[in-house]
């Protein structure tokens, strides 16, 4: 990993069980060459102690603002950070985050702070799926802050499920990552006055009257990428075939059912949109003369003759002044392989890969995203997360080629 020996950060941790997880983190952390300062809520001493990070870090732990030898430590500390990340982030402290409390000294740093904020979200299943909880992340994503995780697995309480904090080999690299990326950071308005054009959903291609040829796609990463642009400000149009979903309010979904459809749509804006996302599972094929009556049996084998469809995202990406193009693979095997294939053919900036049998159809997701500056993994979450994670990387690279 890249030595980053002129970063500062603040690791703040918080009460949860996850926090043993915070040691190897700063371990992970300070053999890159980052200067971390860890500061620990009262709970958070009751998982690990302030002198095992102590002694990891080489640095005297900030625990209390009632105990300020300095004084000003809330500012002074996090004026001096380049990121505060908070590993583990439990629901209380994401609330109080969402909510700008500042009760003890790690909040008071948050809020005080003028450096991007990153949070691994750790806790039961039921508490992260709990709606207070995903209306506090969601201020947080409006708010600029990146979400690292959660992600789905065995939890210390014994069940299984989202919520569970990514490992410390994760979190060092998003770190690194986000540390070493431009100055750039994400705000709430971010892509305020930014046009995005998404599709999602399956098409349809009729058989004959009854009968078609369609996928299992659902839908929910499209119109789970529609409520994050929508979120970041962006206007968004949201072209999608036949779901079984509501309509995302304020965003404007027109519905189509064949890929020629979904086509003639998406050549209907193209041309104003800024940014394009091609997330629709579109059938490579339709039946060249549907059938306008149900076809009956007759004993004998039938012959379908199938004609390419257009492929609307390569038709967008080479338009002559084409907006940012986002594409979707979703591959059974090789991966990272063919979707960097697929990125170079189709000529795009940005390429989400993931594996099939995975993501279709199920509530979460596990994504790569594939662009120039190398390969960028985002782990097992909920679709709407990784939406949100996916859009605030749009955004950074969208600004990145609009400056
Ligand atoms: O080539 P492949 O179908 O695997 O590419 C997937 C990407 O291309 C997705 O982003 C999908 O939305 C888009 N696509 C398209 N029109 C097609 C086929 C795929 O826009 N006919």
């Amino acid at each position: 990993m890249e030595q980053q020996t002129d970063k500062r950060i603040i690791l703040g941790i918080t009460g949860g069980i996850a926090a043993y997880k915070a040691a190897e983190l700063a371990r992970l952390l300070v053999k890159q060459g980052i200067a971390v300062q860890v500061a620990m809520t009262k709970a958070a001493t009751h998982f690990i102690t302030p002198a095992t990070m102590q002694a990891l870090t080489g640095k005297p732990v900030l625990l209390d603002q009632w105990q300020d030898t300095q004084g000003m430590t809330h500012i002074h500390s996090s004026r001096s950070a380049d990121a505060i990340v908070i590993a583990p982030a439990t629901a209380d402290f994401i609330a109080k985050l969402a909510h700008g409390l500042a009760d003890d000294l790690l909040s008071t740093l948050c809020l005080a702070r003028d450096c991007p904020l990153l949070i691994a979200p750790a806790m039961n299943k039921q508490m992260w799926a709990n709606s207070a909880t995903q209306r506090n992340v969601q201020q947080l994503n409006q708010d600029g802050v990146t979400l690292l995780g959660p992600a789905s697995g065995l939890q210390a309480c014994g069940e299984e499920g989202m919520g569970r904090m990514l490992e410390a080999e994760t979190l060092a690299r998003e770190i690194a990552s986000a540390l070493s990326a431009t100055s750039a950071t994400v705000s709430a308005d971010m892509l305020h006055g930014t046009k995005i054009l998404i599709t999602a959903g399956p098409t349809y291609e009729p058989i004959d009257a009854v009968r078609g040829i369609t996928n299992r796609s659902s839908g929910k990463m499209g119109y789970a990428i529609a409520q994050a642009a929508s979120e970041l400000g962006a206007t968004v149009t949201l072209i999608s075939g036949p779901t079984a979903l509501a309509r995302p309010r304020g965003i404007t979904t027109i519905d189509v059912t064949t890929a020629n459809e979904m086509f003639s749509a998406v050549k209907q804006y193209a041309e104003q949109t800024d940014v394009f996302i091609g997330v629709a599972a579109v059938a490579d094929y339709r039946v060249a003369t549907p059938n306008d009556q149900k076809i009956k049996k007759n004993g004998d084998a039938l012959t379908l003759q199938l004609v390419q469809n257009p492929d609307i995202l390569a038709y967008v990406a080479n338009l002559p002044s084409p907006p940012f193009c986002v594409g979707f693979a979703a591959e059974s095997e090789k991966l990272a392989e063919y979707a960097e294939a697929k990125r170079r053919s189709k000529k795009l900036p940005l390429l989400v890969g993931n594996l099939a049998q995975s993501a279709i159809g199920s509530e979460d997701n596990e994504l790569i995203l594939f662009d120039d500056a190398g390969q960028h993994p985002l782990p097992r979450a909920d679709k709407l997360t990784l939406a949100r994670q996916l859009l605030q990387h749009i955004a950074l690279c969208y600004q990145g080629v609009n400056k």
